[in-house]
């Protein structure tokens, strides 16, 4: 290159930083640094023992979560265990006293950068199971609501919840769970997002789309995870009881939806990739 070409060329790049900095030359603008998010983190990660498989659960500090934190504490395993608010996850807490490989780290699941984070932060430790639990449930008051009641705002959370939470923890998770021997993600998912067997009422339309979404973002991510040697599964938990003081006729209780999950989950193979199987059995359920 000749020197009068070298010489444009740095006029130009140096042109342009001024342009973007909006600087002449003499002074140097900084734009403030936002301050860095300080997320909490209960327990200390050095305590997981590498002997023992782990497992990553969101939504973990009540409901059904809580009690597959429960179920696989007294099955001894490294416990990641992730909720929107550490400080008022009481019973959660309750439970890292008396379990030290329990760790519990705060995670809103639609905050793609702190999933990122997280998958940094655990980068050495394997992961058995990645099972994304955290949902929004048809519990807000217009969750009922014929289609003139429709909350907008609860239908794109509902979406961002339900149905892009997992795929985005499966993206940033994905090598730990390949580097891990159990190898398998687990997504609760609801018959409500089933075209053949949610209820043939005109009502829960953010619940059952976000839930049918999700559905098919796992059967299309399952045609990735059969190369990596992982297996996707959805979960129906069944109808459980987790609404405190309040009982759902005919609904079952936590431990009886997770200690059949839990199962079911045990029994997963390869061939269960890509499908979306009840809690009681296993059966493969229709989408
Ligand atoms: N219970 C049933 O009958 C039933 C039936 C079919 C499917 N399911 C599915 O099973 C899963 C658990 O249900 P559940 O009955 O245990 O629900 P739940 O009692 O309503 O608990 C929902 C959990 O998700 C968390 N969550 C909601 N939004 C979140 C966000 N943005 N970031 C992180 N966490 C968030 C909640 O955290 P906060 O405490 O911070 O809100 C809570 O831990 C859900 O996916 C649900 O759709 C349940």
């Amino acid at each position: 290159m000749r020197y009068g070409t070298i010489i444009g060329t740095l006029l130009l790049i140096f042109i342009g930083g001024c342009a973007t900095t909006g600087t002449t030359g003499s002074e140097t603008a900084v734009a403030p640094a936002e301050p860095a998010r300080v997320y909490s983190t209960v327990g200390d990660p050095g305590k997981l023992n590498s002997e023992q498989p782990t497992v990553f659960i969101t939504g973990a500090n009540r409901g059904i979560g809580l009690e597959f934190v429960r179920q696989f504490s007294e099955r001894g395993w490294n416990i990641i265990a992730t909720a929107r608010n550490p400080g008022s996850s009481t019973e959660l807490l309750a439970l890292a006293d008396g379990y030290p490989r329990l760790i519990v780290e705060e995670l809103d699941v639609t905050d793609h950068e702190r999933i990122d984070g997280l998958a940094l932060k655990y980068a050495a430790t394997p992961v058995d199971i990645l099972l994304s639990n955290a949902g929004i449930t048809p519990r807000y008051k217009s969750a009922f609501a014929k289609v003139e009641g429709v909350d907008w705002d609860m239908a794109l959370q509902s979406y961002e919840v339900n149905a892009m939470a997992p795929l985005k923890l499966a993206q940033s998770f994905m090598d730990l769970v390949a580097a891990s021997d159990t190898k398998k993600i687990v997504v609760i998912s609801s018959k409500a997002g089933s075209f053949e067997l949610s209820p043939e009422m005109p009502m829960m339309y953010s619940y059952r789309a976000s839930k049918a979404a999700l559905n098919m973002y796992m059967y299309a991510l399952s045609f990735e995870t059969v190369k990596r040697g992982i297996t996707v599964t959805l979960l129906s938990p069944g109808q459980v009881n987790t609404t405190p003081g309040f009982k759902m006729k005919g609904a079952i209780e936590p431990e009886e939806s997770v200690s059949k999950m839990l199962a079911v989950i045990d029994g997963l193979t390869p061939e269960n990739n890509g499908q979306f199987l009840d809690y009681e059995d296993g059966r493969v359920l229709g989408w």
